[in-house]
């Protein structure tokens, strides 16, 4: 179970205080998926930026299995078994996505291993394995590359910020099979996609840095249909 208890986050802005999350209270229980969506700058992403330990809210704490582990470093929060997925992905000069993989995954990979993953992405293990992860992959490869680094950790919570954002539309249901299948950890998304929506056991609707709703999926998916907050495509 993951807790967060009332975190709150500002930042300075033009010597201005602007509060970007106001008392956020979450529970993501064990084997769920929770989608948070909601408008763009509602503060998804620093909510997850948080919880992985790459900012530190201004107020509130983390919980993780009853342990509080808002001063743990993100490298501490990775070895605890939380990983997330960037929105935009970071790419490593001189990295390979082999060597990537190795380092994600806590067992040495062999290429059979590797190609098992990166096929779970709808990459072809021969034609990227060699590869470095910089600017000449494509939007879409590198997002491809992250969820499968995130595959390759098995980790115990999976964040993913826009896992779509780049994905073709053709690749969408071995994206949304992916995710169903992730079903021994917890799973955060945060996507304004209908089709990720529908994969969802919980729903978070985030609005100007609050909660506006939650819920199980199917009360949740109704209401946004017919409302503006969720902006839903697809
Ligand atoms: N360090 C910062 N200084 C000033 N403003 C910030 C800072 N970090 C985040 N913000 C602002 O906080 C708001 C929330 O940002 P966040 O990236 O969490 O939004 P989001 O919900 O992920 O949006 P999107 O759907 O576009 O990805 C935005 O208005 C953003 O500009
Ligand atoms: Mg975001």
């Amino acid at each position: 179970m993951l807790k967060t208890n009332d975190l709150c986050y500002s930042a300075i802005e033009n010597d201005v205080e602007k509060r970007i999350l106001h008392n956020i209270n979450l529970s993501f229980a064990d084997n769920k998926i929770y989608v948070i969506t909601g408008q763009n700058g509602s503060g998804k992403s620093t909510l997850l930026k948080i919880i992985m330990g790459i900012i530190h809210q201004s107020q509130g704490d983390v919980f993780y299995d009853g342990k509080n582990i808002s001063n743990l470093s993100i490298y501490e929060r990775s070895k605890l078994g939380i990983s997330f997925a960037f929105q935009q992905p970071v790419t490593f000069k001189g990295i390979k996505v082999k060597d990537l993989l190795n380092i994600a995954s806590e067992e040495k990979l062999n290429l059979a291993g590797m190609c098992e993953i990166l096929s779970k992405v709808g990459l072809c293990a021969k034609n990227y394995i060699d590869r470095e992860i910089n600017d000449k992959l494509s939007g879409g490869e590198l997002k491809r590359i992250e969820l499968a680094t995130v595959l390759a950790r098995k980790a115990k919570i999976n964040m993913f910020d826009e896992p779509e954002a780049g994905i073709d539309l053709w690749s969408f249901e071995n994206l949304t099979t992916l995710f169903k299948d992730m079903d021994n950890s917890i799973n955060i998304i945060v996507s304004h996609q209908r089709k990720i929506l529908e994969i969802a056991d919980e729903i978070i609707v985030m609005k100007d840095g609050e909660i506006l709703l939650k819920g199980e999926k199917d009360d949740v998916l109704p209401m946004l249909s017919n409302s503006s907050c969720g902006r839903l495509r697809g």
